[in-house]
Protein backbone atom coordinates (compact mmCIF):
# COMPACT_ATOMS: atom_id res chain seq x y z
CA UNK A 1 0.00 0.00 0.00
CA UNK A 2 2.38 2.94 1.09
CA UNK A 3 1.16 5.71 2.73
CA UNK A 4 3.78 8.04 2.15
CA UNK A 5 2.70 11.42 0.89
CA UNK A 6 -0.62 10.68 2.17
CA UNK A 7 -0.62 12.55 5.49
CA UNK A 8 -3.75 14.69 5.67
CA UNK A 9 -2.77 17.48 8.00
CA UNK A 10 -1.12 18.06 11.19
CA UNK A 11 -2.87 18.73 13.64
CA UNK A 12 -1.86 21.02 16.64
CA UNK A 13 -2.80 20.85 20.31
CA UNK A 14 -1.67 22.97 22.76
CA UNK A 15 -0.89 22.62 26.52
CA UNK A 16 1.96 22.25 28.89
CA UNK A 17 5.45 22.47 27.48
CA UNK A 18 8.39 22.87 29.12
CA UNK A 19 10.87 24.62 26.34
CA UNK A 20 8.82 27.17 24.05
CA UNK A 21 10.88 26.91 21.68
CA UNK A 22 9.62 23.94 20.98
CA UNK A 23 5.50 24.28 21.62
CA UNK A 24 4.82 23.64 18.29
CA UNK A 25 6.85 20.77 17.76
CA UNK A 26 5.48 18.25 19.88
CA UNK A 27 2.13 19.67 20.58
CA UNK A 28 1.67 18.21 16.68
CA UNK A 29 -0.88 15.15 16.45
CA UNK A 30 -0.48 13.02 13.84
CA UNK A 31 -4.02 12.69 11.82
CA UNK A 32 -3.19 9.70 9.19
CA UNK A 33 -4.47 9.08 5.83
CA UNK A 34 -7.58 7.92 4.54
CA UNK A 35 -9.11 5.17 7.25
CA UNK A 36 -8.51 6.27 10.06
CA UNK A 37 -8.03 4.51 13.14
CA UNK A 38 -6.31 0.64 13.22
CA UNK A 39 -8.26 -2.00 15.01
CA UNK A 40 -6.48 -1.82 18.49
CA UNK A 41 -6.12 1.99 18.92
CA UNK A 42 -8.38 1.76 21.60
CA UNK A 43 -8.54 5.53 23.10
CA UNK A 44 -6.78 6.28 26.35
CA UNK A 45 -6.16 9.18 28.84
CA UNK A 46 -2.77 10.15 29.61
CA UNK A 47 -2.86 11.37 33.58
CA UNK A 48 0.63 12.69 34.38
CA UNK A 49 -1.75 15.69 36.27
CA UNK A 50 0.15 19.18 36.29
CA UNK A 51 0.90 18.83 40.07
CA UNK A 52 -1.06 22.00 41.93
CA UNK A 53 0.82 22.67 44.84
CA UNK A 54 4.65 22.04 46.34
CA UNK A 55 4.87 20.58 49.48
CA UNK A 56 5.22 24.08 52.05
CA UNK A 57 7.89 23.47 54.55
CA UNK A 58 7.06 25.32 57.77
CA UNK A 59 11.20 25.95 58.01
CA UNK A 60 13.93 27.65 55.92
CA UNK A 61 17.43 28.70 55.93
CA UNK A 62 19.79 29.71 53.03
CA UNK A 63 22.94 28.22 52.40
CA UNK A 64 24.80 31.36 53.40
CA UNK A 65 23.52 31.17 56.91
CA UNK A 66 26.05 28.20 57.07
CA UNK A 67 29.01 30.21 56.25
CA UNK A 68 28.83 29.20 52.32
CA UNK A 69 30.48 32.15 49.59
CA UNK A 70 28.84 31.87 46.07
CA UNK A 71 32.00 33.19 44.78
CA UNK A 72 32.57 30.35 42.08
CA UNK A 73 35.64 29.33 44.43
CA UNK A 74 35.18 28.36 47.90
CA UNK A 75 34.21 24.82 48.56
CA UNK A 76 30.85 24.95 49.79
CA UNK A 77 30.89 20.75 50.75
CA UNK A 78 30.97 21.88 54.44
CA UNK A 79 27.96 24.64 54.32
CA UNK A 80 25.68 21.66 52.55
CA UNK A 81 25.92 19.09 54.74
CA UNK A 82 26.52 21.20 58.16
CA UNK A 83 22.64 23.22 56.64
CA UNK A 84 21.29 19.25 56.06
CA UNK A 85 22.30 18.38 59.05
CA UNK A 86 20.89 21.52 61.25
CA UNK A 87 17.35 20.67 59.05
CA UNK A 88 17.07 16.77 60.27
CA UNK A 89 15.79 18.14 63.18
CA UNK A 90 13.07 19.31 61.36
CA UNK A 91 11.95 16.34 59.67
CA UNK A 92 9.41 15.29 62.09
CA UNK A 93 7.95 18.52 62.00
CA UNK A 94 6.55 18.91 58.12
CA UNK A 95 10.33 19.25 57.08
CA UNK A 96 11.63 22.16 56.18
CA UNK A 97 13.63 23.94 53.14
CA UNK A 98 17.40 24.98 52.15
CA UNK A 99 17.65 27.36 49.78
CA UNK A 100 19.84 28.53 47.71
CA UNK A 101 20.62 32.31 46.74
CA UNK A 102 21.92 33.92 43.66
CA UNK A 103 25.81 33.08 43.07
CA UNK A 104 28.13 29.79 42.18
CA UNK A 105 28.19 27.51 44.37
CA UNK A 106 31.11 25.29 44.48
CA UNK A 107 30.67 21.88 46.52
CA UNK A 108 31.64 18.34 46.39
CA UNK A 109 28.95 15.76 47.10
CA UNK A 110 26.27 16.04 50.11
CA UNK A 111 23.45 13.82 51.02
CA UNK A 112 19.90 15.16 51.58
CA UNK A 113 17.63 14.19 53.80
CA UNK A 114 13.74 13.43 53.89
CA UNK A 115 10.57 15.69 54.47
CA UNK A 116 13.26 18.34 52.39
CA UNK A 117 12.90 21.00 49.65
CA UNK A 118 16.43 22.24 47.97
CA UNK A 119 15.37 25.26 46.37
CA UNK A 120 17.68 27.01 44.04
CA UNK A 121 16.99 31.00 43.01
CA UNK A 122 16.65 31.41 39.20
CA UNK A 123 20.41 32.44 39.51
CA UNK A 124 21.89 30.32 41.58
CA UNK A 125 24.65 27.60 40.39
CA UNK A 126 25.74 25.00 42.35
CA UNK A 127 28.75 23.63 40.37
CA UNK A 128 30.89 20.44 41.52
CA UNK A 129 34.24 20.45 42.68
CA UNK A 130 36.59 18.67 39.97
CA UNK A 131 38.70 17.24 42.47
CA UNK A 132 37.82 13.61 42.69
CA UNK A 133 38.12 13.43 46.16
CA UNK A 134 35.49 15.49 46.88
CA UNK A 135 33.17 12.76 45.16
CA UNK A 136 33.47 9.85 47.79
CA UNK A 137 33.77 6.29 47.08
CA UNK A 138 30.47 4.23 47.79
CA UNK A 139 28.96 0.73 47.09
CA UNK A 140 28.27 -0.60 43.98
CA UNK A 141 25.07 -1.40 43.11
CA UNK A 142 23.54 -4.92 43.27
CA UNK A 143 21.82 -5.04 40.75
CA UNK A 144 24.85 -4.28 38.96
CA UNK A 145 27.26 -6.26 41.16
CA UNK A 146 30.45 -3.84 39.99
CA UNK A 147 30.76 -0.29 38.84
CA UNK A 148 29.34 0.13 35.39
CA UNK A 149 32.61 1.35 33.86
CA UNK A 150 34.71 -0.04 36.20
CA UNK A 151 35.06 -3.20 38.68
CA UNK A 152 34.64 -2.37 42.29
CA UNK A 153 33.13 0.74 43.73
CA UNK A 154 31.87 4.09 42.33
CA UNK A 155 31.75 7.89 42.65
CA UNK A 156 28.90 8.98 44.82
CA UNK A 157 27.02 11.52 42.94
CA UNK A 158 26.93 15.52 43.51
CA UNK A 159 23.41 15.13 44.97
CA UNK A 160 22.71 11.78 46.89
CA UNK A 161 20.14 10.55 48.94
CA UNK A 162 19.63 7.04 50.81
CA UNK A 163 16.47 5.71 52.20
CA UNK A 164 14.41 9.03 51.93
CA UNK A 165 10.54 9.45 51.66
CA UNK A 166 9.41 13.03 50.48
CA UNK A 167 11.98 15.26 48.79
CA UNK A 168 12.21 17.84 46.96
CA UNK A 169 14.68 19.59 44.33
CA UNK A 170 13.39 22.61 42.48
CA UNK A 171 13.71 26.63 41.61
CA UNK A 172 12.58 28.81 39.29
CA UNK A 173 15.17 27.52 36.48
CA UNK A 174 18.21 27.63 38.72
CA UNK A 175 21.01 25.26 37.28
CA UNK A 176 23.22 22.30 38.72
CA UNK A 177 26.66 21.95 36.59
CA UNK A 178 28.96 18.73 37.40
CA UNK A 179 31.47 20.15 35.16
CA UNK A 180 31.93 16.83 33.92
CA UNK A 181 34.20 17.77 31.56
CA UNK A 182 37.16 16.73 33.08
CA UNK A 183 35.55 13.18 34.21
CA UNK A 184 35.04 13.12 30.45
CA UNK A 185 38.87 13.33 29.43
CA UNK A 186 39.79 10.94 32.77
CA UNK A 187 37.12 8.57 30.77
CA UNK A 188 38.55 9.06 27.66
CA UNK A 189 42.27 8.86 28.34
CA UNK A 190 41.59 6.09 30.71
CA UNK A 191 42.40 7.03 33.88
CA UNK A 192 39.70 6.93 35.94
CA UNK A 193 40.35 4.85 39.48
CA UNK A 194 36.34 4.36 39.68
CA UNK A 195 33.21 4.07 37.41
CA UNK A 196 31.94 8.11 37.16
CA UNK A 197 29.35 9.49 39.03
CA UNK A 198 25.97 10.73 38.69
CA UNK A 199 24.96 14.20 38.99
CA UNK A 200 21.91 13.34 40.90
CA UNK A 201 21.25 10.12 42.50
CA UNK A 202 18.60 8.74 44.92
CA UNK A 203 18.31 5.39 45.86
CA UNK A 204 15.66 3.45 47.81
CA UNK A 205 13.32 6.83 47.94
CA UNK A 206 10.05 7.32 47.90
CA UNK A 207 8.10 10.59 47.07
CA UNK A 208 10.52 12.67 45.13
CA UNK A 209 9.95 16.32 42.97
CA UNK A 210 12.35 17.37 40.98
CA UNK A 211 11.29 20.60 38.77
CA UNK A 212 12.11 23.50 37.22
CA UNK A 213 15.60 23.27 36.67
CA UNK A 214 18.32 23.29 34.43
CA UNK A 215 20.92 20.44 35.01
CA UNK A 216 24.48 20.63 32.90
CA UNK A 217 27.68 18.66 32.21
CA UNK A 218 26.77 15.55 34.36
CA UNK A 219 30.12 13.53 34.48
CA UNK A 220 27.96 10.54 33.93
CA UNK A 221 24.36 9.97 34.12
CA UNK A 222 22.41 13.68 34.80
CA UNK A 223 19.83 12.41 36.45
CA UNK A 224 19.32 8.34 38.46
CA UNK A 225 16.57 7.32 40.67
CA UNK A 226 17.45 3.78 41.93
CA UNK A 227 14.71 1.57 43.89
CA UNK A 228 12.83 4.25 43.69
CA UNK A 229 8.95 4.46 44.30
CA UNK A 230 6.66 7.91 43.05
CA UNK A 231 9.05 10.04 41.48
CA UNK A 232 7.71 12.82 39.90
CA UNK A 233 10.52 14.74 37.14
CA UNK A 234 8.66 18.13 35.38
CA UNK A 235 9.85 20.81 33.35
CA UNK A 236 13.57 20.18 33.52
CA UNK A 237 16.35 21.09 31.02
CA UNK A 238 19.19 19.13 30.75
CA UNK A 239 22.67 19.92 28.80
CA UNK A 240 25.58 18.20 28.03
CA UNK A 241 27.87 18.60 25.06
CA UNK A 242 26.53 15.68 22.09
CA UNK A 243 30.28 14.29 22.34
CA UNK A 244 30.39 13.63 25.80
CA UNK A 245 30.34 10.53 26.98
CA UNK A 246 27.24 8.61 28.23
CA UNK A 247 26.01 11.54 29.72
CA UNK A 248 22.27 10.21 29.59
CA UNK A 249 19.67 12.80 30.90
CA UNK A 250 17.05 10.72 32.98
CA UNK A 251 17.54 7.03 33.76
CA UNK A 252 14.84 5.15 35.82
CA UNK A 253 16.43 2.20 36.94
CA UNK A 254 14.33 -0.60 39.17
CA UNK A 255 11.80 2.05 40.49
CA UNK A 256 8.07 2.10 39.67
CA UNK A 257 5.49 4.99 39.06
CA UNK A 258 7.34 7.17 37.81
CA UNK A 259 6.45 10.46 36.04
CA UNK A 260 8.46 12.50 33.54
CA UNK A 261 6.89 15.39 31.58
CA UNK A 262 7.31 18.94 29.73
CA UNK A 263 11.36 18.35 29.46
CA UNK A 264 14.01 19.40 26.94
CA UNK A 265 16.81 17.03 26.92
CA UNK A 266 19.71 17.22 25.04
CA UNK A 267 23.22 15.15 26.01
CA UNK A 268 26.11 12.97 24.71
CA UNK A 269 23.61 9.51 25.33
CA UNK A 270 19.97 8.71 25.91
CA UNK A 271 17.88 11.40 26.73
CA UNK A 272 15.27 9.06 28.88
CA UNK A 273 16.34 5.59 29.62
CA UNK A 274 14.44 2.69 31.92
CA UNK A 275 16.98 0.59 33.09
CA UNK A 276 16.73 -2.51 36.04
CA UNK A 277 20.01 -4.38 36.61
CA UNK A 278 22.94 -6.24 34.63
CA UNK A 279 23.07 -9.72 33.76
CA UNK A 280 22.89 -11.85 36.84
CA UNK A 281 23.12 -9.44 39.13
CA UNK A 282 19.93 -7.83 38.35
CA UNK A 283 18.33 -10.84 37.70
CA UNK A 284 18.68 -11.96 41.48
CA UNK A 285 18.08 -8.47 42.39
CA UNK A 286 14.67 -8.55 40.49
CA UNK A 287 13.58 -5.31 41.42
CA UNK A 288 11.83 -4.15 37.80
CA UNK A 289 10.86 -0.61 36.87
CA UNK A 290 7.33 -0.58 35.94
CA UNK A 291 4.54 2.24 35.73
CA UNK A 292 6.67 4.93 33.85
CA UNK A 293 4.74 7.79 32.44
CA UNK A 294 6.64 10.57 29.94
CA UNK A 295 5.02 12.72 28.32
CA UNK A 296 6.03 16.03 26.05
CA UNK A 297 9.64 15.51 25.70
CA UNK A 298 11.98 17.33 23.11
CA UNK A 299 15.22 16.90 22.78
CA UNK A 300 18.40 15.42 20.27
CA UNK A 301 21.48 13.21 21.16
CA UNK A 302 23.93 12.42 18.67
CA UNK A 303 24.68 8.82 19.51
CA UNK A 304 21.73 7.45 22.06
CA UNK A 305 18.11 7.30 21.50
CA UNK A 306 15.55 9.46 22.53
CA UNK A 307 13.31 6.99 24.52
CA UNK A 308 15.00 3.57 25.37
CA UNK A 309 14.94 0.90 27.79
CA UNK A 310 17.83 -0.86 28.97
CA UNK A 311 20.35 -2.43 27.93
CA UNK A 312 19.97 -3.24 31.56
CA UNK A 313 17.01 -4.59 31.69
CA UNK A 314 17.51 -7.65 33.86
CA UNK A 315 15.12 -7.19 36.72
CA UNK A 316 12.31 -6.50 33.69
CA UNK A 317 10.83 -3.19 32.43
CA UNK A 318 7.04 -2.90 32.41
CA UNK A 319 4.01 -0.51 31.52
CA UNK A 320 5.88 1.88 29.73
CA UNK A 321 3.74 4.52 28.75
CA UNK A 322 5.74 7.50 26.92
CA UNK A 323 3.97 10.56 24.28
CA UNK A 324 4.35 13.38 22.45
CA UNK A 325 8.12 12.90 21.66
CA UNK A 326 9.99 15.24 19.35
CA UNK A 327 13.32 13.69 18.91
CA UNK A 328 15.73 15.64 16.04
CA UNK A 329 19.27 15.26 15.04
CA UNK A 330 19.63 12.24 16.63
CA UNK A 331 20.96 8.60 15.78
CA UNK A 332 17.65 6.57 17.19
CA UNK A 333 14.51 7.60 17.82
CA UNK A 334 13.20 4.39 20.24
CA UNK A 335 14.73 1.96 21.17
CA UNK A 336 14.83 -1.44 22.73
CA UNK A 337 17.78 -2.68 24.04
CA UNK A 338 18.73 -6.14 25.68
CA UNK A 339 21.24 -9.10 24.84
CA UNK A 340 21.06 -13.36 25.30
CA UNK A 341 22.53 -13.10 29.50
CA UNK A 342 20.64 -10.32 30.25
CA UNK A 343 17.23 -12.41 31.07
CA UNK A 344 14.34 -10.15 32.53
CA UNK A 345 11.47 -8.75 30.29
CA UNK A 346 10.40 -5.62 28.56
CA UNK A 347 6.57 -6.14 28.11
CA UNK A 348 4.04 -3.68 27.57
CA UNK A 349 5.10 -0.69 26.53
CA UNK A 350 2.71 1.91 24.43
CA UNK A 351 5.01 4.83 22.52
CA UNK A 352 2.45 7.12 20.75
CA UNK A 353 2.66 11.09 19.07
CA UNK A 354 6.12 10.89 18.28
CA UNK A 355 7.80 13.16 15.97
CA UNK A 356 11.31 12.27 14.20
CA UNK A 357 13.41 15.01 12.38
CA UNK A 358 16.67 14.10 10.74
CA UNK A 359 17.15 10.75 12.63
CA UNK A 360 19.29 8.06 11.79
CA UNK A 361 17.41 4.94 12.78
CA UNK A 362 13.38 5.56 14.05
CA UNK A 363 12.80 2.98 15.79
CA UNK A 364 15.37 0.06 16.84
CA UNK A 365 15.42 -3.46 19.02
CA UNK A 366 18.86 -4.65 19.55
CA UNK A 367 19.02 -8.02 20.76
CA UNK A 368 22.41 -8.56 20.71
CA UNK A 369 23.66 -5.44 22.56
CA UNK A 370 26.22 -6.84 24.45
CA UNK A 371 28.13 -5.52 27.34
CA UNK A 372 28.22 -8.08 30.06
CA UNK A 373 29.62 -6.70 34.02
CA UNK A 374 31.87 -10.14 33.43
CA UNK A 375 31.93 -13.71 32.31
CA UNK A 376 29.48 -15.46 35.11
CA UNK A 377 26.63 -14.30 33.22
CA UNK A 378 24.30 -16.89 31.92
CA UNK A 379 24.46 -17.00 28.29
CA UNK A 380 20.86 -18.87 27.97
CA UNK A 381 19.27 -16.44 30.24
CA UNK A 382 16.97 -14.67 27.29
CA UNK A 383 14.96 -11.82 28.00
CA UNK A 384 11.30 -12.11 27.33
CA UNK A 385 10.43 -9.04 25.23
CA UNK A 386 6.45 -8.54 23.99
CA UNK A 387 3.86 -6.45 23.58
CA UNK A 388 5.65 -3.33 22.33
CA UNK A 389 2.86 -0.69 20.48
CA UNK A 390 4.16 1.92 18.83
CA UNK A 391 2.20 4.29 17.03
CA UNK A 392 1.46 7.72 15.51
CA UNK A 393 5.20 8.13 14.78
CA UNK A 394 5.86 11.13 11.91
CA UNK A 395 9.36 11.05 10.76
CA UNK A 396 11.46 13.06 8.31
CA UNK A 397 14.72 12.74 6.86
CA UNK A 398 15.04 9.29 8.13
CA UNK A 399 17.90 6.86 7.04
CA UNK A 400 16.89 3.70 8.58
CA UNK A 401 13.18 3.07 9.20
CA UNK A 402 13.58 0.40 11.68
CA UNK A 403 16.43 -2.37 12.62
CA UNK A 404 14.45 -4.77 14.94
CA UNK A 405 16.57 -7.70 15.60
CA UNK A 406 14.80 -10.66 18.24
CA UNK A 407 17.25 -13.18 19.01
CA UNK A 408 17.59 -16.91 17.52
CA UNK A 409 15.23 -19.31 19.61
CA UNK A 410 13.81 -16.16 21.17
CA UNK A 411 11.14 -14.54 19.60
CA UNK A 412 10.80 -10.92 20.79
CA UNK A 413 6.44 -11.23 20.23
CA UNK A 414 3.71 -8.83 20.09
CA UNK A 415 4.87 -5.66 18.32
CA UNK A 416 2.85 -3.70 16.55
CA UNK A 417 3.28 -0.49 14.60
CA UNK A 418 0.52 1.59 13.34
CA UNK A 419 0.02 5.21 11.79
CA UNK A 420 3.56 5.55 11.43
CA UNK A 421 5.16 7.95 8.81
CA UNK A 422 8.75 8.36 7.67
CA UNK A 423 10.30 9.93 5.11
CA UNK A 424 13.48 8.16 4.83
CA UNK A 425 16.33 8.91 2.97
CA UNK A 426 16.57 6.36 0.25
CA UNK A 427 14.68 3.04 -1.35
CA UNK A 428 16.78 1.22 0.52
CA UNK A 429 15.82 2.85 4.36
CA UNK A 430 12.76 0.33 5.10
CA UNK A 431 12.12 -2.38 7.94
CA UNK A 432 14.73 -4.85 8.45
CA UNK A 433 13.21 -7.65 11.39
CA UNK A 434 14.70 -10.55 12.28
CA UNK A 435 13.37 -12.85 15.09
CA UNK A 436 10.38 -10.84 15.65
CA UNK A 437 6.53 -11.58 15.56
CA UNK A 438 3.71 -8.77 15.05
CA UNK A 439 1.25 -6.61 14.06
CA UNK A 440 1.26 -3.68 11.46
CA UNK A 441 -1.72 -1.18 9.88
CA UNK A 442 -0.86 2.54 7.94
CA UNK A 443 3.39 2.01 8.20
CA UNK A 444 5.16 3.43 5.80
CA UNK A 445 7.77 2.58 4.22
CA UNK A 446 5.91 -0.75 4.44
CA UNK A 447 7.25 -2.53 7.23
CA UNK A 448 8.84 -5.98 7.42
CA UNK A 449 7.10 -9.00 6.26
CA UNK A 450 6.99 -10.85 9.58
CA UNK A 451 5.53 -8.08 11.03
CA UNK A 452 2.91 -7.76 8.06
CA UNK A 453 -0.10 -9.18 10.09
CA UNK A 454 -2.87 -6.97 10.34
CA UNK A 455 -5.15 -7.59 13.43
CA UNK A 456 -8.53 -8.53 13.49
CA UNK A 457 -8.76 -8.16 17.36
CA UNK A 458 -8.44 -5.16 19.56
CA UNK A 459 -6.89 -7.52 22.29
CA UNK A 460 -4.15 -8.58 19.92
CA UNK A 461 -1.84 -5.50 20.68
CA UNK A 462 -0.97 -4.00 24.04
CA UNK A 463 -2.69 -0.78 24.62
CA UNK A 464 -2.95 0.88 28.32
CA UNK A 465 -6.73 -0.20 29.66
CA UNK A 466 -8.51 3.19 30.13
CA UNK A 467 -8.91 2.75 33.71
CA UNK A 468 -5.23 1.61 34.13
CA UNK A 469 -4.10 5.48 32.81
CA UNK A 470 -3.62 6.19 36.15
CA UNK A 471 -0.96 3.89 37.16
CA UNK A 472 1.30 6.41 37.59
CA UNK A 473 -0.82 9.22 36.28
CA UNK A 474 -3.09 9.18 39.39
CA UNK A 475 0.20 9.32 41.24
CA UNK A 476 2.08 11.68 39.10
CA UNK A 477 0.75 14.81 40.88
CA UNK A 478 2.30 16.26 43.96
CA UNK A 479 -0.46 15.98 46.49
CA UNK A 480 -0.43 12.28 46.00
CA UNK A 481 3.00 12.10 46.61
CA UNK A 482 2.77 14.30 49.93
CA UNK A 483 0.42 12.12 50.94
CA UNK A 484 2.30 9.07 50.44
CA UNK A 485 5.71 10.38 52.01
CA UNK A 486 3.28 11.40 54.92
CA UNK A 487 2.32 7.84 55.47
C1 LIG B 1 10.22 13.51 1.63
O1 LIG B 1 11.45 14.21 1.48
C2 LIG B 1 11.71 14.60 0.14
C3 LIG B 1 13.10 15.17 0.09
O2 LIG B 1 13.29 16.08 1.13
C4 LIG B 1 10.65 15.56 -0.32
O3 LIG B 1 10.87 15.90 -1.65
C5 LIG B 1 9.28 14.88 -0.21
O4 LIG B 1 8.26 15.79 -0.52
C6 LIG B 1 9.07 14.36 1.21
N1 LIG B 1 7.82 13.59 1.23
C7 LIG B 1 6.88 13.76 2.14
C8 LIG B 1 5.74 12.83 2.07
O5 LIG B 1 6.96 14.60 3.01
C1 LIG C 1 17.59 2.26 55.49
O1 LIG C 1 16.37 2.02 56.16
C2 LIG C 1 16.31 0.73 56.74
C3 LIG C 1 14.92 0.51 57.28
O2 LIG C 1 14.48 1.63 57.98
C4 LIG C 1 17.37 0.64 57.83
O3 LIG C 1 17.35 -0.64 58.38
C5 LIG C 1 18.73 0.91 57.21
O4 LIG C 1 19.71 0.94 58.21
C6 LIG C 1 18.73 2.23 56.48
N1 LIG C 1 20.01 2.36 55.79
C7 LIG C 1 20.68 3.50 55.77
C8 LIG C 1 22.01 3.49 55.08
O5 LIG C 1 20.25 4.51 56.25
C1 LIG D 1 8.85 25.85 34.01
O1 LIG D 1 9.91 26.52 34.67
C2 LIG D 1 9.95 27.90 34.36
C3 LIG D 1 11.18 28.46 35.00
O2 LIG D 1 11.25 28.08 36.34
C4 LIG D 1 8.66 28.56 34.87
O3 LIG D 1 8.68 29.91 34.54
C5 LIG D 1 7.48 27.89 34.23
O4 LIG D 1 6.30 28.42 34.75
C6 LIG D 1 7.52 26.40 34.47
N1 LIG D 1 6.47 25.75 33.72
C7 LIG D 1 5.72 24.79 34.26
C8 LIG D 1 4.68 24.22 33.35
O5 LIG D 1 5.86 24.38 35.40
C1 LIG E 1 16.10 27.31 31.79
O1 LIG E 1 17.46 27.62 31.55
C2 LIG E 1 17.99 26.93 30.44
C3 LIG E 1 19.48 27.14 30.42
O2 LIG E 1 19.80 28.47 30.62
C4 LIG E 1 17.30 27.44 29.19
O3 LIG E 1 17.83 26.79 28.06
C5 LIG E 1 15.82 27.10 29.33
O4 LIG E 1 15.12 27.61 28.24
C6 LIG E 1 15.25 27.68 30.62
N1 LIG E 1 13.93 27.09 30.81
C7 LIG E 1 12.86 27.77 31.05
C8 LIG E 1 11.60 27.01 31.22
O5 LIG E 1 12.88 28.99 31.15
C1 LIG F 1 43.73 12.66 31.12
O1 LIG F 1 42.84 13.73 31.35
C2 LIG F 1 43.09 14.47 32.53
C3 LIG F 1 41.97 15.44 32.73
O2 LIG F 1 41.87 16.33 31.65
C4 LIG F 1 44.46 15.14 32.43
O3 LIG F 1 44.71 15.84 33.62
C5 LIG F 1 45.51 14.07 32.22
O4 LIG F 1 46.74 14.68 32.00
C6 LIG F 1 45.18 13.19 31.02
N1 LIG F 1 46.07 12.06 31.03
C7 LIG F 1 46.61 11.58 29.94
C8 LIG F 1 47.48 10.38 30.11
O5 LIG F 1 46.38 12.07 28.85
C1 LIG G 1 43.60 7.80 40.41
O1 LIG G 1 44.53 7.32 41.39
C2 LIG G 1 45.78 7.92 41.30
C3 LIG G 1 46.69 7.19 42.27
O2 LIG G 1 46.12 7.17 43.54
C4 LIG G 1 45.64 9.39 41.63
O3 LIG G 1 46.91 10.04 41.52
C5 LIG G 1 44.68 10.04 40.64
O4 LIG G 1 44.43 11.38 41.00
C6 LIG G 1 43.37 9.29 40.63
N1 LIG G 1 42.53 9.83 39.57
C7 LIG G 1 41.23 10.02 39.69
C8 LIG G 1 40.50 10.55 38.50
O5 LIG G 1 40.61 9.77 40.70
C1 LIG H 1 7.32 25.02 38.63
O1 LIG H 1 7.24 26.41 38.64
C2 LIG H 1 5.94 26.89 38.31
C3 LIG H 1 6.03 28.38 38.17
O2 LIG H 1 6.61 28.93 39.29
C4 LIG H 1 4.98 26.44 39.39
O3 LIG H 1 3.69 26.86 39.09
C5 LIG H 1 5.00 24.93 39.44
O4 LIG H 1 4.19 24.47 40.50
C6 LIG H 1 6.40 24.41 39.65
N1 LIG H 1 6.35 22.98 39.44
C7 LIG H 1 6.71 22.10 40.35
C8 LIG H 1 6.52 20.68 40.01
O5 LIG H 1 7.23 22.45 41.39
C1 LIG I 1 19.39 14.47 7.65
O1 LIG I 1 19.77 13.85 8.86
C2 LIG I 1 21.16 13.64 8.98
C3 LIG I 1 21.38 12.92 10.31
O2 LIG I 1 20.78 11.66 10.27
C4 LIG I 1 21.88 14.97 8.97
O3 LIG I 1 23.27 14.75 9.02
C5 LIG I 1 21.52 15.72 7.70
O4 LIG I 1 22.09 16.99 7.76
C6 LIG I 1 20.02 15.86 7.59
N1 LIG I 1 19.67 16.47 6.32
C7 LIG I 1 18.95 17.57 6.27
C8 LIG I 1 18.63 18.06 4.89
O5 LIG I 1 18.56 18.16 7.26
C1 LIG J 1 19.60 -6.05 8.05
O1 LIG J 1 20.36 -5.87 9.26
C2 LIG J 1 21.42 -6.77 9.37
C3 LIG J 1 22.03 -6.58 10.75
O2 LIG J 1 22.36 -5.26 10.96
C4 LIG J 1 22.42 -6.53 8.24
O3 LIG J 1 23.48 -7.43 8.35
C5 LIG J 1 21.70 -6.71 6.92
O4 LIG J 1 22.56 -6.37 5.87
C6 LIG J 1 20.47 -5.84 6.84
N1 LIG J 1 19.72 -6.17 5.65
C7 LIG J 1 19.30 -5.27 4.79
C8 LIG J 1 18.52 -5.76 3.63
O5 LIG J 1 19.56 -4.08 4.94
C1 LIG K 1 -0.15 -8.28 26.23
O1 LIG K 1 -1.16 -7.35 25.87
C2 LIG K 1 -2.45 -7.95 25.79
C3 LIG K 1 -3.38 -6.91 25.20
O2 LIG K 1 -3.37 -5.71 25.95
C4 LIG K 1 -2.85 -8.42 27.20
O3 LIG K 1 -4.12 -9.03 27.14
C5 LIG K 1 -1.81 -9.42 27.69
O4 LIG K 1 -2.09 -9.76 29.02
C6 LIG K 1 -0.41 -8.81 27.64
N1 LIG K 1 0.59 -9.82 27.92
C7 LIG K 1 1.38 -9.76 28.99
C8 LIG K 1 2.39 -10.84 29.09
O5 LIG K 1 1.29 -8.89 29.82
C1 LIG L 1 -10.81 -1.65 34.92
O1 LIG L 1 -11.86 -2.02 34.06
C2 LIG L 1 -12.12 -3.41 34.06
C3 LIG L 1 -13.15 -3.70 32.98
O2 LIG L 1 -13.93 -2.58 32.69
C4 LIG L 1 -12.63 -3.80 35.47
O3 LIG L 1 -12.88 -5.18 35.51
C5 LIG L 1 -11.54 -3.48 36.48
O4 LIG L 1 -11.98 -3.73 37.78
C6 LIG L 1 -11.14 -2.00 36.38
N1 LIG L 1 -9.96 -1.77 37.22
C7 LIG L 1 -9.85 -0.72 38.01
C8 LIG L 1 -8.56 -0.62 38.77
O5 LIG L 1 -10.70 0.14 38.10
C1 LIG M 1 1.10 0.24 38.74
O1 LIG M 1 -0.12 0.94 38.61
C2 LIG M 1 -1.27 0.11 38.84
C3 LIG M 1 -2.51 0.91 38.51
O2 LIG M 1 -2.50 2.12 39.16
C4 LIG M 1 -1.26 -0.35 40.28
O3 LIG M 1 -2.35 -1.20 40.51
C5 LIG M 1 0.04 -1.13 40.52
O4 LIG M 1 0.13 -1.47 41.88
C6 LIG M 1 1.25 -0.26 40.17
N1 LIG M 1 2.45 -1.06 40.26
C7 LIG M 1 3.38 -0.81 41.14
C8 LIG M 1 4.57 -1.71 41.12
O5 LIG M 1 3.32 0.10 41.95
Amino acid sequence: MGVGGSFLRLHLRGQGICHMRSASFFLVLLVLATIGKPPWAAAHNFHCKHPSSGADRPHSVSITEFGAVGDGVTLNTKAFQNAIFYLNSFSDKGGAQLFVPAGKWLTGSFSLISHLTLSLDKDAIIIGSMDPYDWPIIEPLPSYGRGRELAGERHQSLIYGYNLTDVVITGGNGTIDGQGSIWWNWFNNNTLNHTRPHLVELMYSTGLVISNLTFKNSPFWTIHPVYCNYVFIQNITILAPLDSPNTDGIDPDSSTNVCIKDCYISTGDDLIVIKSGWDEYGISFAHPSSNISIKSIFGESRSGAGIAIGSEMSGGVSEVHAEEIHIFNSLHGIQIKTSPGRGGYVRNIYISNVILTNVEYAIRINGRYGEHPDDYYDPYALPDINNITIKDVYGVNISVAGLLEGIEGDIFGQICLSDISLNVTSEDSTWNCSYVEGYSYLVSPNSCQLLQKIPNDSSVCYSPADNLTLYSGGNCSISSYVTLASL
